[in-house]
């Protein structure tokens, strides 16, 4: 079996929930506490021993591969003041491991996924959306490369979602349940509730298998007119394993703005340095 080693983060988006915020900069940038989410899905899958960051980029996005670039003016003014970098750590990857190629128009999750075709090659391969936030220890992705070390294939983070809420998600058809795992039957982008079938939906973490990339190629559109990552990945079913992962972990859906602030409290109560601080300023306001 071979060793997942690339990860996709499909960071193309325009980020018009989060308007006037994202007008002139990327959502992925946007912080909780001290660190923008983008460096919190890299880190996630630095981790699960991810070597290669593949960001599926659009016009605008620069910041992203900023992010993760020496940035020299700063270091040396940095060291020249005696101040630690330590802070920077993980910002920095080691060179050649961060590659971006672009999504020139935005047709889709599976289109996003398929603009990196040709750096993930013919290797199983990670997708991470920065949009869902995940704590866990270990991490949600090393916690799924875990388990496809045990049953190979296709692995996809799931979670119960509230029946209302199935049309915000891709479903699961369930098989067999195995503790954590799920046989995954069948996929549905977006059902209504009415349609749905059952309350499974899945998380921004995903394990493919490169046969995935050959099915996009037909960018057939589905569910809202896009090119469904959820779609293609249904047409493996039955070809190859495939299962969901329930992972040991909190999520924080940062693709909303509730989410969004409710994640930056959670994440500054778990932090020493602030935590104290902030949970005086909630017990004052409540
Ligand atoms: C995407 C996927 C969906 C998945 C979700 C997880 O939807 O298409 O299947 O459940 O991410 O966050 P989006 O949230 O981009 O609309």
């Amino acid at each position: 079996m071979k060793r997942v080693r690339k990860a996709v983060f499909p960071v193309a988006g325009l980020g018009t929930r989060f308007l006037p915020a994202t007008k002139a900069m990327p959502k992925e940038m946007l912080t909780v506490v001290d660190r923008p989410l983008i460096q919190y899905a890299v880190e996630e899958a630095l981790e699960a021993g991810i070597e290669q960051m593949i960001f599926v980029t659009g016009r605008n996005k620069t910041a992203l591969e900023d992010h993760f670039d020496v940035a020299y003016e700063l270091e040396a003014t940095m060291r020249g003041r005696g101040k630690s970098l330590a802070v920077l750590e993980s910002t920095r990857l080691p060179a050649g491991s961060i590659a971006s190629v672009r999504q020139q128009e935005p047709l889709g999750l599976g289109h996003a996924v398929w603009c990196a075709r040709e750096l993930v090659g013919d290797e199983p391969f990670a997708v991470l959306l920065p949009d869902d936030l995940m704590v866990g220890t270990p991490g949600c992705l090393a916690q799924m490369v875990a388990a496809y070390e045990q049953v190979g294939g296709n692995i996809v983070c799931t979670e119960e979602v509230p029946h209302e809420r199935t049309a915000s998600y891709g479903i699961v058809t369930p098989g067999v349940r195995d503790g954590r795992l799920t046989e995954v039957r069948g996929l549905v982008e977006k059902p209504k509730p009415e349609e749905a079938p059952s309350n499974l939906g899945i998380v921004g973490r995903y394990i493919l298998q490169p046969e995935v990339m050959g099915i996009l190629d037909a960018k057939e559109k589905g569910a809202g007119g896009e090119i469904q990552l959820t779609d293609a990945m249904a047409k493996l079913i039955g070809d190859q394993p495939f299962h969901g992962l329930t992972v040991d972990a909190e999520r924080h859906d940062c693709g909303d703005k509730v989410g969004f602030v409710k994640a930056n409290l959670a994440l500054a109560l778990k932090r020493d340095d602030v935590a104290p601080a902030i949970r005086a300023f909630l017990q004052d306001i409540a």
